[in-house]
């Protein structure tokens, strides 16, 4: 299976896709977060990306392609697969298509999470990281135990630099100029297509978030 999490930043993608892919023993494909690694480890891609990151805007189409495709060249076929935060470009998601035909594949759903700009912006500006073990936490929603410490590692916890005001504000308005047509894309081509109210709690999301999957396998 093939499935596509789509929705503005902040909205909980990360955080469901995470116990979904444990649950379904499926790969998680956050090309956020591959593109977090590559940073940290000081690649060519992680130094190409870095100013496109930090300003809020999209890191070029044939860069997130290549790393798509690296990535999921070691996938057996009949591994799910989940994309969390790609595509976010009508370039992005017809590659993506050639892509998945090359092995027989195709995208069997997608999943659009929705919330107000409110619940976006409170939602980020509250989240914070583990470095070393990637948990995710939210000082208004999540908070852990020990105020500024991983619950997991006990790593101090660190915000990530694009979660501040404007560069907040320009990734909602990069979603909704480039990322949103993907709504008609996928309608337009048939897809299995679910939206899903997620200014609820994360289990409640969840719920709903599953059984749109159970329907789609
Ligand atoms: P990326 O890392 O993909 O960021 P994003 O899409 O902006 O999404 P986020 O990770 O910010 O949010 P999320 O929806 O996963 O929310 P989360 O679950 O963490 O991309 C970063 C940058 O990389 C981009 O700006 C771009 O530059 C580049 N990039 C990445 N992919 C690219 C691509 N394909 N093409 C081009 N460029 C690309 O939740 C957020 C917070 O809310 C957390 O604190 C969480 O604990 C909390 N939370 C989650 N759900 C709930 C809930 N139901 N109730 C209360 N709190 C909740």
């Amino acid at each position: 299976m093939v499935l596509i999490l789509l929705g503005p930043p902040g909205v909980g993608k990360g955080t469901q896709a995470v116990r979904l892919a444990e649950e379904l023993r499926a790969v998680h494909v956050s090309t956020g977060d591959l593109l977090r690694a590559a940073r940290r480890d000081g690649t060519e891609l992680g130094r190409r990306a870095q100013k496109y990151m930090d300003a809020g805007e999209l890191v070029p189409d044939h860069l997130i392609l290549d790393l798509v495709r690296d990535h999921l060249a070691g996938v057996p076929n009949g591994v799910p697969v989940l994309f969390d935060g790609f595509p976010r470009t009508t370039a992005q998601a017809e590659g993506l298509d050639q892509v998945l035909e090359q092995s027989g594949r195709r995208v069997d759903l997608v999943v659009l999470f929705e919330a107000p700009d409110e619940t976006i912006v409170k939602r980020l500006g509250g989240r914070r990281s583990c470095p070393q073990c990637g948990a995710v936490y939210n000082v208004h929603f999540s908070p852990p135990t020990v105020e500024g410490r991983c619950d997991r590692c006990g790593s101090p916890l660190q915000q990530r630099p694009d979660d501040v005001p404007a560069t907040i504000t320009r990734r909602l308005e990069v979603y909704r100029e480039q990322t949103s047509p993907l709504v008609s894309f996928y309608e337009d081509a048939g897809v299995a297509f679910e939206r899903i109210r997620a200014d609820r709690g994360v289990d409640e999301v969840y719920g709903d978030f599953k059984k749109s999957v159970e329907v789609a396998r």
